[in-house]
């Protein structure tokens, strides 16, 4: 993943390379802080409004006192874009509560980050062919005190994508120590069966993800049955079609989870017209 040069330190542009953070940066010592992903399409950013509720909701959740001026965020995504001269990419924002050690934290001042980062060139190929995933059984606390929250604490899921690479794979599903499916390592998570599209219920800890959230209005629009619920992995490996969801990844098709073929392992037809209802809500 490549970040582009001109990135914005608290609404300062730097370039990549130059010093930002002392040796007690929050973000550094607890990953004390919370973070967001946005597309741009084009040169317009897709969703923001969105991002930018969750992103709220991120910091209310982790008690982080930061004003989101919306108006100045858009503001500096435009003025990276074009000190970048770069129309299609994502966006990384990171907010956390800035410097200096210890527990409590010390009143500091939270900081923001705002970079731009390049969409993986294998995106459209795996749109197109699927992708192989595997099962992480009970990795991820799906725990009540960062619930809702989009943090920088990523190390399951780090750990996650380390495991579904050493078995040749492209993304990893976590499944609860319940036994739920839950989601996946940078995505969400979707599957077919008897024609009706089933997701797991946002109940279970997982991030409301904000493709999954215009996956299930398509599908709304398109009188498409869906339901959200709890369910086994069973359920997943016996589905018609399985696909996950992200910002970057948009809708990926899944053909095969840990040994088992999905489908006759090629992207599923309901799988392929959701993604190009999604190609087309980006670009309106
Ligand atoms: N990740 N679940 C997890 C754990 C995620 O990290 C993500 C997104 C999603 C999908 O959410 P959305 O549709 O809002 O992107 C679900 C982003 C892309 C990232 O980590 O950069």
């Amino acid at each position: 993943m490549k970040v582009y040069k001109f990135f914005s330190y608290n609404f300062k542009i730097f370039k990549k390379g130059e010093k930002l953070f002392s040796i007690e940066h929050r973000g550094l010592n607890y990953g004390d802080g919370v973070y967001e992903t946005l597309r741009v399409y084009d040169g317009r950013i897709f969703a923001f409004k969105e991002h930018m509720e969750r992103l709220k909701k991120s910091l209310d959740v982790v008690k982080i006192n930061f004003s989101l001026n919306e108006r100045k965020i858009e503001n500096e995504i435009a003025n990276l874009l074009k000190l970048n001269r770069v129309k299609n990419c994502a966006v990384r924002i990171v907010i956390t509560r800035g410097n200096g050690l210890g527990l409590p934290p010390p009143k500091g001042k939270p900081d923001i980050s705002i970079m731009l980062v390049d969409i993986d060139k294998k995106i459209e190929e795996y749109q197109k062919r699927g992708i192989k995933a595997i099962l992480i059984e009970n990795p991820r606390l799906y725990d009540f005190s960062t619930r809702g929250a989009k943090t920088i604490n990523f190390l399951p899921n780090v750990l996650g994508s380390i495991e579904f690479e050493k078995n040749g794979a492209q993304e990893g599903i976590f499944v609860t120590k319940e036994g739920f499916i839950a989601e996946g390592t940078t995505s969400n998570v979707f599957f077919v069966k008897d024609e009706i599209l089933k997701t797991p219920s946002l109940e279970i800890g997982i991030l409301a993800g904000i493709t999954r959230k215009f996956i299930l209005d398509i599908a709304q629009e398109q009188k498409i049955p869906f339901e959200e619920g709890f369910y086994k992995k069973e359920d997943l490996l016996s589905a018609d079609e399985v696909f996950i969801s992200s910002t970057t990844r948009e809708i990926v098709p899944v053909i095969q989870i840990d040994d088992k073929k999905i489908g006759d392992r090629r992207a599923g037809s309901l799988t392929l017209s959701l993604l190009s209802a999604f190609k087309k809500k980006v670009l309106s």
